[in-house]
């Protein structure tokens, strides 16, 4: 494996390239505008597959977006790494806060990327991260080094809650048959600080709608005698946290596993620097559930957040006015063993419950996702540390991540394998926000250390 730095030294122009092609599409799974977009990305994803070196590739209808899979099969016997990965991109709005356009890539440097980083709309999240496993794949391929099979499964849905994949799962089990799966879709550290992902927390997400008079109403004549369903909406949210900032749904943690002292030292461990952290954000203090850190307040604790809150007049000017409906768009973070579709139904019937009389409330259910840990006692984990250990020369940090990925939980339940998340992003690389961008470096360093997972894992399989 050693040849990848000469592999990469001779190739790292086009491996760029071809990732700035890739991000040019928009692929907004998110808005139906973009769906020839997302098709045509399906399309070239397909098409590098076959140019690294797959035998076979396929784009796969689903009743959504289509999966693209690809395979390199050198003997059954050996090995089989899954490669998942997600084509699709969250929506770039809001548009003016870009400093340059999300979807014509540029390469500037920052104070993390001396060596610069791509900026763009999917740059690190996730074509940047996916594509480092084609390019390594094509590495391996090329040089006549690949250890065992591969399979990629690249979908197009992922960040609108993976709908269709439960069943192409369950449709494709054979297909898909793996030892390991292995996934590029998270972050690390820093860039002198390697960590591996060991839990993605669970998704319950809701919209909310409270409706007040039959019309809107003059806030004169009126005002003061009607439930103004943007006032009593604003209060039926503030009332989902205490002085605590406990979640006060009856129920809510009653499934949260508590860590042990000695499971919450050993995270302490890791390194987190709160003063970098408030400055990189710009704000005074950090701000969350009482009698636990930061860290374990963005991994192991369950959260409650409004994503998105409208209603009335919010045009130029004043216009004095009682909206008939106000609304908003409530995510909920899940640790094991809460189960999204439980947490949903609590929700719901605490959300009716405190409402007064005055107005109506309707709770509507988008996606969720169940919480995922995985265990270090496997030899995938142990494959990737070593593969770390080698182009890092650091051992890497075990870590629970704050974000979720919906299919990882099922990958488990139906494909009964072993998830490794070996993520190179960084979290300000500004993921899902403007001026989302990724490290060459970093692009660089994924393609260099995952070929030492193929090999290590195939070593610790065949014992
Ligand atoms: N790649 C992210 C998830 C992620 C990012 C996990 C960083 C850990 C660290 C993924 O694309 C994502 O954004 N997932 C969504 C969930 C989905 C149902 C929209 C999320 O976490 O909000
Ligand atoms: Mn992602
Ligand atoms: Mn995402």
């Amino acid at each position: 494996m050693e040849q990848i730095k000469n592999y990469i030294e001779s190739n790292k122009e086009r491996f760029v390239t071809e990732l700035v092609d890739l991000l040019k599409i928009p692929s907004i799974s998110a808005d139906t505008a973009f769906s020839q977009d997302v098709i045509e990305t399906a399309k070239l994803v397909e098409k590098s597959l076959k140019e690294a070196g797959c035998t076979t590739t396929e784009i796969c209808e689903t009743k959504g977006y289509p999966v693209v899979y690809g395979e390199k099969i050198i003997d059954p016997k050996l090995p089989t790494v899954l490669v998942y990965g997600h084509y699709d991109v969250q929506p770039p709005d809001p548009m003016n806060l870009w400093d340059s356009p999300p979807f014509e890539p540029v390469i500037k440097k920052t104070e993390l990327h001396p060596d610069g980083a791509i900026f763009a709309r999917g740059a690190c999240d996730d074509k940047g991260q996916m594509y480092m496993h084609v390019k390594a794949v094509e590495f391996m391929i090329k040089e006549n080094v690949l250890p065992c099979n591969v399979k990629f499964m690249i979908e197009g849905e992922e960040e609108v809650g993976s709908d269709s994949l439960e069943d192409f799962l369950k449709e494709n089990r054979d297909k898909l048959k793996n030892d390991v799966i292995l996934i590029s879709d998270t972050g690390m550290i820093a860039n002198d600080v390697p960590s591996i992902t060991t839990g993605l927390r669970g998704l319950s997400y809701v919209e909310v709608e409270v409706t007040g008079p039959n019309r809107d109403l003059h806030s004169g004549i009126y005002g003061g005698a009607v439930p103004n369903p943007i006032n009593i909406l604003a209060k039926m949210i503030a009332s989902l946290h205490d002085e605590n900032n406990h979640i006060t749904i009856p129920g809510f943690y009653d499934k949260v596993e508590e860590l042990s002292d000695a499971d919450r030292a050993l995270m302490a461990e890791a390194p987190f620097d709160l003063d970098a952290y408030k400055k990189a954000l710009d704000i005074e203090d950090v701000y969350g559930e009482k009698g636990y850190s930061t860290a374990e307040r963005y991994s192991i604790r369950p959260t409650l957040d409004v994503n998105g809150i409208w209603g009335g007049y919010t045009g130029e000017g004043a216009k004095t006015v009682i909206a008939s409906k106000a609304y908003a768009k409530i995510s909920m973070r899940l640790v094991p063993d809460q189960d999204p579709d439980e947490i949903t139904q609590l929700f719901m019937d605490h959300f009716t419950k405190i409402a007064p009389k005055g107005v109506k409330v309707k709770v509507s259910p988008h996606h969720g996702g169940l919480p995922y840990v995985t265990p270090i006692d496997n030899i995938g984990y142990q494959a990737a540390a070593k593969a770390y250990e080698t182009t890092f020369g650091k051992t890497a940090i075990p870590e629970r991540g704050g974000g979720s990925i919906p299919i990882v939980a099922l990958f488990e339940q139906i494909l009964e394998s072993k998830i490794i998340l070996m993520g190179f992003g960084l979290d300000s690389d500004a993921i899902h926000s403007p001026n989302e961008h990724f490290g060459i470096w970093n692009y660089l360093k994924g393609i260099e250390t995952i070929p030492y997972f193929y090999k290590y894992y195939t070593e610790l399989a065949q014992g």
